[in-house]
Parts: structure tokens; sequence; C-alpha cells
């Protein structure tokens, strides 16, 4: 049997090194369709250790794609939000995104321009979702014709509401379109931008962004939850986004919690803002900004210094701009340009991501001529992710 080897993903010269020592890695020497029991459990370790793994030049069935995805929580069955529906309503804002393959529900064929006799589908239309249809402000015609983009929407893969967030992602790219790289513009007035490959995936780590924050930040990361809207997807799709796709701008709106499709108190999602990783023990900041509804925090441990502290005595947020606000504050130095990794898809490429361990967003815009076909798998997860625990939250608090 051969040895599996790993090396570093190839970052762009916007990296900061120093913040990418553990993170991503190719991995040479096995087929990912094709792993023994011992071959897998030495890719699960590096997925947990490193948040996302590489594989090139990969031949790949949808069910050996489910296979290795299910792998990774062998009694999850059912796609991530549920299978052959998003929230059951054509009012979700993921509904155009997403078409199932017909033998294989849990995958999902995602990309742009018209795909024909693919996997049982006889034609598919597909569209790369765009920033001008979720954003509050569009790059100008202008600009889009100069290849400036923007990041489309932050996010971890999850439902968010009844069902539990995938352990894993797994991204397969079949036919990938070349073109001119793109400027990823983050137009909230900081002036960054991010040279990007047309169509990349771009990812970061949420245990940096745990990582970076200062002390009073991350003993309020440490002591909170957030409680994410019922149907979040169909309560957040009249709202637009911020420019930097970092969660939505607070315009009232949302659609009012009476107007969704029926929802229970007891599906609602309550998770911790920080994921405790099954290997490493880091905590990674993981929030759907979009999705957030409310922040719940916890008050300070006895005998943590309360000077300068958050929130002290606990406290139930329940302002919407307030929950944004802070959780931006949060999230934002995340994404700066020097902690993306934007992956250059090849034909053939296989992306495993720990999707509780990172944040990641479509970016760019494809020409309708362009056309991009990929397989995503993801499963509804048998558990919810755990939070810091009593040593955690003493350390940070
Ligand atoms: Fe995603």
């Amino acid at each position: 049997m051969a040895a599996i080897e790993t090396a570093p993903l190839p970052l762009p010269p916007s990296a900061d090194l120093s913040k990418f020592v553990d993170f991503g890695r190719e991995v040479k020497g096995v087929n990912p369709g094709t792993l023994t029991p011992e071959q897998f459990k030495e890719i699960e370790r590096l997925l947990y250790k490193h948040s996302a793994l590489l594989f090139r030049n990969v031949d790949l069935t949808p069910e050996q794609q489910y296979a290795l995805t299910k792998a990774f929580d062998p009694t999850a069955e059912n796609y991530g939000h549920g299978n052959n529906k998003t929230e059951g309503t054509k009012k979700s804002i993921l509904h155009p995104d997403l078409k199932t393959i017909p033998r294989q529900p849990q995958v999902q064929l995602i990309g742009n321009g018209t795909v024909y006799n693919h996997e049982g589908l006889a034609e598919a239309k597909l569209k790369h979702p765009s920033h001008t249809t979720f954003h509050k402000t569009r790059v100008s015609e202008e600009d889009e014709a100069k290849g400036i983009t923007r990041f489309y929407r932050w996010h971890i893969d999850a439902a968010l509401y009844d069902l539990s967030p995938p352990k894993v992602t797994t991204l397969y790219g079949i036919e990938v379109p070349q073109g001119p790289r793109q400027v990823c513009r983050y137009d909230d007035g900081t002036g960054e931008e991010l040279e990007v490959p047309l169509g990349t995936t771009a990812f970061v780590s949420g245990k940096t962004m745990f990582a970076i924050l200062p002390p009073e930040l991350k003993s309020l990361a440490v002591r909170s939850k957030v409680k994410y809207a019922p149907h979040p997807y169909v309560w957040m799709a009249p709202a637009r986004a911020k420019p930097t796709g970092l969660g939505i701008e607070s315009d009232s709106l949302e659609l009012p919690l009476s107007e969704l499709p029926p929802w229970e108190e007891s599906k609602i999602k309550v998770l911790p803002l920080l994921w405790k990783n099954p290997v490493t023990g880091d905590l990674h900041f993981e929030v759907h900004p979009c999705g957030a509804l409310e922040l719940l925090v916890d008050p300070l441990p006895e005998g943590a210094k309360r000077e300068g502290a958050l929130h002290p005595d606990g406290a139930h947020i329940t302002d919407l701009q307030t929950v944004r606000d802070l959780l931006y504050k949060m999230q934002r130095p995340a994404i700066a340009p020097s902690l993306v990794y934007p992956h250059d898809w090849h034909e053939k490429d296989l992306v495993l991501f720990h999707n509780r361990g990172v944040l990641h967003s479509v970016v760019g815009a494809f020409k309708s001529d362009q056309v991009r076909a990929f397989h995503q798998c993801n499963l509804a997860a048998s558990d919810d992710p755990v939070g810091p625990d009593a040593d955690d939250v003493k350390k940070w608090a």
C-alpha cells in the first residue's frame, strides 16, 4: 500500500504564511474514492488537523462521493439541507442554486451554464450565484466587465433549522472554465481587495478567526451562543447583504416570523459561537452571520477579571442590529485578504473541507456560456457541534 503523502496547498502571494502553517494540505498517493478503512482514518485525522484537503486528478462517481462524505459521520443519511428540498419551499434563497443527482440525492450538481445528459439529468440550467442579487449594493456593470467582483456569501453549509450542521463538505470540480483572474473588492471603506482565480471558492479558518481576536472579544465569544432564525434562508430572503458578503444589512427587510412556513421553537438552532475541534481540541469561530437572530451571553465565570469585560453579568441580545454589529466585529478581521485561501480550481480537483472549522464563500461571476459543473455533498450531521468546555471558558473568559 502506497503511503499517504501531503504537501502544502499552493498559497497565493497575498497570504500571510504565518497564519497558514496548519491550514490546508494537498494529499497524494491515495484514491479518495476507494480508501481502505485505515486510509480513511488517516484522511479523517488530516482533515480535522488541516481544515481542507485537496486531491488532484480524481475520478469520483456520485456514489463514491456520497460514501466518502458519509464515512465522516456514518449514521448521517440526508443532504445537509434535507434531501430533494431546500426547506421545502421555493422561497428559500438556496433554491435556485441546487440540482440533485437523481440516483444519489445527497449529491448536488452546482455550477454555471447549461449541462446536458449529466448523471441522469437530461438538461440542467445552472447559475453561479452572484453578489448582484444578494448584496445591497453591487459592483457597477462597467467594473464587472473589467473583472471586479465580490465575495458572494461567507457561510457554513448548514440548514440552521432542525438539522445539524454537516461535519464535512466534499466539492468535486468536473467542468472548470478557464478565464482571466478577477479582483475581489471588499467595498466596505477599507480599500481592501484580493486577486482571485475566476470562480474561486474562498476559505478562511475559524480557528484563526478566534485566535486573532483581542482578549475582550475572545471572552465574549467563549461565553456566547447564537440563536438562528427559524427557516433562516426564507427569513432572510427579502434582506440584502453587506458588501463583504459577511452578513446582512439591518434594514428590517427580513420576513416577520409569523409569515414563515410553519416552525417549532424546539427545532430552532442555538449553537455556541466556538466549536471544539474533535481531533486538536482547538476552538473554531463558527457562525453563519446571515441567519443569526439573537445572542445569549453567559456571565463571567467565578474568579474572572471583570475589568474591560463585555457583558460581565451575561446578556440576552435581541436587537438585530446589535447582534450583527457584534458578530461583524468578531468575524471581519478574519476575512482580510492575507487570511483568505482562494482555491484555484482545476478539472478533477476534489476538495474536502471541515465545515465545522472554516467559513467559505462563492466568488466571482461567469458569463452564461461559461459552463461549470461541480458535485457537492454534505450530510446533516448526527449531532450538534460541541462548544467550549469548562477549561476553555476558564482560560479565555
Ligand atoms: Fe457552501
